[in-house]
């Protein structure tokens, strides 16, 4: 079978911001802060390269463990952020897509994530973050709302995902070295590929995602077959 050599769907889990801040013996919210000029970044050079849709792991359901200090800077980092960077999706045509229940955030966060996803749906390319998102919750969700509709098959689980209006996940990025799902789109994994990078989120530019992209249009898919 002949792939495109660029994946429609990239999706990154953007890790080390804490080690990137204590390397540089910074708080951790600074590491954050700078996690966020990199997913501008990313954004960006997705659009150059011609990737259709980013996913971008924000919060996790198991991120409400963390300190409270810090659960409050992702907090504000967020608000900042869509102010920061709303007017550029809607001129860029990117819509903002959110997986997960975010509906357990702050209610000015929910408005203003609401306002963002309303200005920002006619856009041809695809921002998804998830918020307070975990996989197997997801998967349970879908499962459970293809038992009510009296279906259950992979088709019909599929249909109920948070991604089931997204293109199929072609490549999945892990920052920081460390190598593990943990909890972010276990389904949608199934025949993605996997890059594993050394570079701490902070620091991720352009090039890392060239690079990644070029072994991506290396490797060989096959979906089981041969
Ligand atoms: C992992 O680093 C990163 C996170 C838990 C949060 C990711 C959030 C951002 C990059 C903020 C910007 C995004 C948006 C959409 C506003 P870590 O803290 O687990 O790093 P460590 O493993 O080195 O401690």
């Amino acid at each position: 079978m002949s792939e495109p050599a660029t994946p429609r769907h990239v999706a990154i889990i953007m890790d080390g911001n804490g080690r990137w801040a204590k390397n540089k013996r910074l708080p951790r919210a600074m590491g954050h802060r700078e996690g966020g000029e990199a997913v501008r970044r990313t954004v960006k050079a997705c659009a150059r390269l011609g990737v259709e849709c980013l996913t971008i792991y924000a919060f996790s359901s198991e991120n409400w463990k963390r300190e409270e200090e810090e659960i409050a800077d992702l907090m504000k980092l967020m608000r900042r952020f869509i102010e920061a960077n709303l007017g550029d999706m809607v001129e860029q045509g990117v819509r903002l897509k959110i997986i997960g229940d975010y509906s357990a955030f702050d209610p000015d966060i929910v408005e203003q994530l609401e306002d963002a996803l309303e200005r920002t749906k006619d856009g041809s390319r695809t921002l998804a973050v998830a918020l307070n998102y975990g996989s197997q919750q997801e998967i349970a969700r879908a499962a459970a709302k293809a038992a009510r509709q009296g279906d259950v098959t992979v088709a019909s689980i599929e249909a109920n995902l948070d991604t089931a209006d997204l293109p199929p996940l072609d490549l999945l990025i892990r920052t920081s070295g460390e190598v593990r799902l943990s909890n972010f789109l276990l389904w949608q994994a199934a025949y993605a590929e996997m890059i594993f990078m050394d570079v701490l989120w902070p620091d991720f530019g352009e090039e890392h995602l060239e690079a990644a992209l070029d072994e991506f249009a290396q490797r060989e898919r096959r979906y089981g077959g041969r």
